[in-house]
């Protein structure tokens, strides 16, 4: 019987699994920062960037593919885009300049962000719009589709909030936008991208390691969807202590990348070989097993070129602007309602 049940939810639960389609828009606009464009936006399809325009370059760049081809394709989207990458910088200094002034802030830095989009699920086929503000690190307002209001995430935000609700004609568009036009784009996109986005990709898994006595990484780069598992086994059995589980980043290609790592320092050498790393990628049936050996642990001692491409080298070569604020604003997107600065702000100002 168990074993029964067991093949049943193999079978069936990739099938009943409901899956998240989105788009979504990341926009940072910052005053007082500088070297960094004032204005940057990417657009992510089912949280994979595909697209980009900043206020420096002034233009609208796809970043895959076939999301190069899509706006060949459908110009009205370019155009469109194109249109909101040039309007969009002066529109969000006034709004961060009127921001400064209404909470009497003066001087340095300010940020302010936005994530808005839509998401469909697979499972109760609804299709949910969302738009939000963070400024200075923090939530700020949260636009509720029911009631066509703002809602305030903080105290200051009421001033703003009054404000923006009085805004009809903001409001209107982005009711439109929300409920209309972006459910548009998605299902084009899903239609137009769909042996991009719905494919499975298996990653590499390898062993990295600092220093002797650091950590054993395990560290899987070049999967795709985003919805996988990584775990350590001691003996076969999961284990939850001395092990830290990192979050999944995107990598340039559009494959994902993620992490496990493992506190060493009370185990004996001789018990290395009871404990091994496990990758699970939704909807695939095989997990891929890599087993702690010494041997093929890779440590931070080799040259550059021979170690490869993940969070350690993420890092430096992150300082690229955009790389970075991708990667801040899964971060941000991963801590739920965290409007944490993103990682580009925090390693830029400091
Ligand atoms: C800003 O300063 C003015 C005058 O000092 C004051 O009346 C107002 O309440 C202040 N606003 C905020 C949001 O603190
Ligand atoms: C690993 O575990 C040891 C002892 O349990 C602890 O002292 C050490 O700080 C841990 N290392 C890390 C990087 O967490």
């Amino acid at each position: 019987m168990k074993k029964m049940e067991f093949v049943f939810l193999l079978i069936f639960f990739p099938v009943t699994l409901s899956v998240k389609h989105s788009v979504k828009f990341f926009l940072t606009v910052s005053s007082g920062v500088k070297n960094i464009p004032d204005f940057v936006v990417v657009g992510l399809i089912d949280e994979v960037p595909v697209g980009h325009c900043d206020s420096i370059e002034k233009k609208v760049e796809a970043t895959q593919d076939w999301a190069k081809k899509l706006m060949e394709d459908y110009p009205e989207h370019l155009q469109w885009y194109t249109q909101e990458c040039l309007i969009s910088p002066h529109k969000y200094k006034a709004a961060i300049d009127m921001l400064k002034n209404q909470l009497n802030q003066t001087g340095d830095v300010h940020i302010l962000q936005r994530m808005d989009g839509c998401e469909w699920d697979s499972e109760t086929r609804e299709i949910n719009g969302f738009a939000q503000y963070g400024y200075n690190g923090e939530d700020f307002l949260v636009f509720d589709l029911e009631t066509l209001t703002w809602i305030a995430q903080k105290p200051e935000a009421v001033i703003i909030k009054h404000s923006w609700d009085k805004d009809t004609p903001d409001i209107e568009v982005w009711k439109h936008f929300l409920t209309q036009r972006c459910p548009e784009f998605l299902k084009t996109y899903m239609d137009v991208g769909k042996s991009f986005l719905l494919r499975t990709e298996l990653p590499s898994v390898s062993l990295l390691q600092k220093t002797p006595s650091s950590p054993v990484s395990c560290f899987a780069t070049g999967f795709y969807p985003d919805r996988a598992d990584m775990f350590w086994r001691k003996d076969g059995e999961e284990l939850h202590e001395d092990v830290e589980l990192g979050e999944i980043l995107p990598n340039h290609d559009g494959s994902f990348q993620m992490s496990v790592d493992l506190n060493l320092s009370s185990v004996t050498p001789e018990d290395w070989r009871r404990y091994e790393c496990v990758f699970h990628l939704s909807g695939v049936k095989d997990d891929i097993i890599t087993k702690l050996d010494k041997a093929v642990i890779k440590t931070n001692c080799v040259p550059p070129s021979e170690f490869p491409a993940g969070p350690v080298i993420g890092g430096v070569v992150g300082l690229l602007l955009l790389a970075v604020c991708i990667t801040g604003v899964f971060i941000w997107r991963r801590r739920k309602n965290g409007f944490k600065p993103a990682n580009c702000f925090r390693l830029i100002i400091h």
